[in-house]
């Protein structure tokens, strides 16, 4: 199946940087939002990113224009009917999920995909809410999406083959690696990346180091990009926290459990760079 218009549904932090990608990658992209002033928000972020890119001399004012003319905002999802394939990235609640795909599947034509960027989700059980599940797969991009290289494609047990080689080659067409995961909380990354996030907030926690030291150890010992704390901001402590729950819920292992002081930042509004305020200050 030939991938031509791809519909973005949420322009969060990850909407944001998935339809910023699928646009630079030359697909008419359409991102829906449910308020005037989230997309806003969100389109504001793709222009930033691009006038950065500009003023880096990475691309030039015709690619930026280019880029721009393949994006446009919504907040009707009637405008994604003719959508080959529709990207969810809206909030990590399996209600609000349950809610969304019943409505994507009444409102995008028959042979449209559908996929999840959900982080830790289960995929199966939104597939099953629509007509489709063959066509309904995860499609996990990672933090900042434009640059990351790395995405997950999560094969339920309804996907079909079609399915996945047709996202494994659009996935490849934007520029990413895919590799394919069982549909199963955390898949590859976060079922590895979320015990260690969760470990160094209960080192923090527990008083055994400072966080800049936890932070500076694992930059300069593991060669990481980030310390975990640093990244836990990064990536959000509310986003961090879905997963650690979905992972929880499903395996039951204490390594998954968040720490009261992760529910404590998020009860207080401390969310991470998207808030001003995480385990450091914005
Ligand atoms: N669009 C386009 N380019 C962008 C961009 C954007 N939105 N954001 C950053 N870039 C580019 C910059 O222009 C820069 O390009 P250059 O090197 O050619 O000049 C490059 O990306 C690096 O950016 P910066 O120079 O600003 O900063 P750093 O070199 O410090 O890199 C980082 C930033 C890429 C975020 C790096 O610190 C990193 O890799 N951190 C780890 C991120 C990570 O682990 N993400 C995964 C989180 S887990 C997740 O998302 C899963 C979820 O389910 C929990």
């Amino acid at each position: 199946m030939e991938i031509r218009k791809v519909g973005v549904i949420g322009c969060g932090l990850m909407g944001s940087g998935i339809a910023q990608t699928c646009a630079q990658a030359g697909y008419e992209t359409i991102v829906r939002e449910v308020a005037q002033d989230f997309l806003d928000k969100g389109m504001a972020r793709i222009q930033g990113a691009w006038d950065m890119m500009l003023q880096k001399g990475k691309i030039n004012e015709e690619q930026a224009r280019d880029y721009k003319n393949h994006l446009r905002g919504t907040l009707d999802t009637k405008d994604l009917a003719d959508c080959d394939l529709v990207i969810e990235a809206v909030i990590e609640n399996m209600e609000e999920k349950l809610r969304l795909f019943p409505a994507l599947d009444n409102a995008l034509k028959p042979e449209a995909l559908i996929l999840s960027n959900t982080s830790s989700l289960n995929i199966t059980q939104m597939g099953a809410v629509t007509k489709r599940a063959d066509k309904v797969c995860g499609l996990h991009f990672f933090n900042p999406a434009p640059v990351m290289k790395l995405v997950e494609i999560v094969r339920t047990i309804s996907t079909s083959d079609e399915t996945v080689e047709t996202v494994r080659a659009f996935a490849k067409s934007l520029g990413k690696t895919p590799v394919v995961a069982k549909d199963t909380a955390g898949f590859i990354v976060n079922f590895l990346l979320i015990p260690y996030l969760l470990a160094a907030i209960r080192m923090y926690e527990n008083g055994l180091a400072s966080k800049e030291d936890i932070d500076t150890a694992m930059k300069l010992g593991c060669g990481y990009p980030m310390g975990p704390l640093t990244l836990l901001d990064y990536v959000g402590l509310d986003t961090t926290l879905w997963a650690a729950e979905a992972l929880y819920e499903e395996f039951k292992e204490p390594l998954y459990a968040p720490s009261p002081l992760l529910r404590r930042m998020v009860n207080s509004g401390m969310l991470g760079r998207k808030s001003g305020r995480g385990f450091y200050e914005y």
